[in-house]
């Protein structure tokens, strides 16, 4: 039996996960990223993690085969295997992390890195709610604001590799800083951290002192806290669902302008607040597309299993570059 390995570099956490074919997860773990960057003993750590959960693998599958390791990170570029200059990893300037894998994995045959919300399409094509489609985007919400951008059924890279950066398309000229250092990206809206400053933002326009979120601090709140929130009925926090899906429906509506796709699935812990999210970013995009594209473009949750859904997709590279051999 064939098996691949996903890894998922995050913000805080690198998810490692051994998958199989049908993209179901053996095994999964994880370890930190470095918040300064080390970035020898950050891939030498990720390789021990690896090797320790092939070597259990083996034990319960002894016939298995690891292929090789696919990842997904912020700002990863699939044609030269780097990391770059990513807003909110610690790792400075360009990080060759498939040369410095292979040193680890001489024994494994793929070894290929993409951008985390490419990736994530790949999952969502292979595994989740596109594998009909053709053409669609995923929207990744977290730390960061990702795009995967699938066309004719493959990932758009462009001319560099880097292609897809929605989350970096100016909304508000001047606006707030992004994390890259420009003003005014969608994700320093639609990020969770995007989400808190606008929470925090009405609490002081309101002088909100009886919202539930007062006693937050911002490094305590969270999208599911601001969705609790929501839930008890606590306006500030209806509000911060309302601004952000006016704010990702513009967005969404510029990407559907650019690339005509039959859905937009969005992903990350924001969209588990359902219709908080889902219904002002429909009623946004809607108010800002053309009347060629008013009510045809469906904007979908991930069909992906949440805790999984970044090593699966990564994962799934290495059978993409198993298939491209064929
Ligand atoms: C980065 C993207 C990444 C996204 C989600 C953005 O800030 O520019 O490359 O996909 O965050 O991690
Ligand atoms: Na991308």
């Amino acid at each position: 039996k064939k098996f691949s390995v996903g890894i998922d570099i995050g913000g805080t956490n690198t998810a490692i996960g051994i998958v199989d074919e049908d993209g179901n997860v053996l095994v999964k773990g994880g370890i930190d990223t470095p918040s300064h960057g080390d970035i020898d003993k950050y891939v030498k750590e990720m390789a021990d993690a690896v090797k320790e959960m092939a070597k259990s693998v083996k034990l319960t599958n002894p016939d298995s085969e690891i292929l090789g390791i696919g990842l997904g990170a912020p700002n990863g570029n699939y044609y030269s295997g780097t990391i770059e200059y990513a807003p909110n990893l610690s790792f400075k300037g360009v990080v060759h992390l498939i040369d410095l894998l292979k040193a680890q994995f001489p024994e494994y045959k793929y070894l290929a890195l993409t951008n985390d919300a490419n990736a994530a399409a790949l999952g969502e094509m292979i595994y989740g709610g596109a594998k009909e489609m053709k053409n669609f985007v995923m929207y990744t919400l977290g730390t960061g604001v990702g795009s995967g951008i699938i066309v004719n059924g493959d990932l758009v890279y462009g001319h560099d590799g880097f292609a897809g950066e929605c989350g970096h398309t100016t909304l508000i000229p001047g606006g707030r800083l992004c994390g890259c250092g420009a003003l005014g990206h969608l994700e320093a809206y639609c990020s969770a951290p995007g989400m808190k400053r606008t929470a925090f933002e009405l609490m002081a326009k309101y002088n909100a002192a009886d919202s539930l979120l007062a006693d937050k601090s911002f490094k305590e709140l969270d999208s599911k806290m601001i969705y609790d929130a929501a839930e008890k009925g606590d306006k500030v926090a209806q509000e911060v669902f309302e601004l952000t899906g006016k704010y990702l429906g513009q967005g969404l509506a510029d990407t559907v302008h650019h690339l005509a796709p039959e859905a937009i699935f969005l992903f990350g812990g924001p969209t588990a607040a359902g219709d908080y999210i889902f219904k002002p970013t429909i009623a946004s995009m809607e108010q800002h597309l053309l009347p060629i594209f008013k009510n045809k473009i469906k904007i979908l949750p991930s069909k992906l299993k949440a805790g999984d859904a970044a090593i699966v997709g990564a994962s799934a590279l290495v059978w993409k570059e198993m298939d491209k051999e064929a």
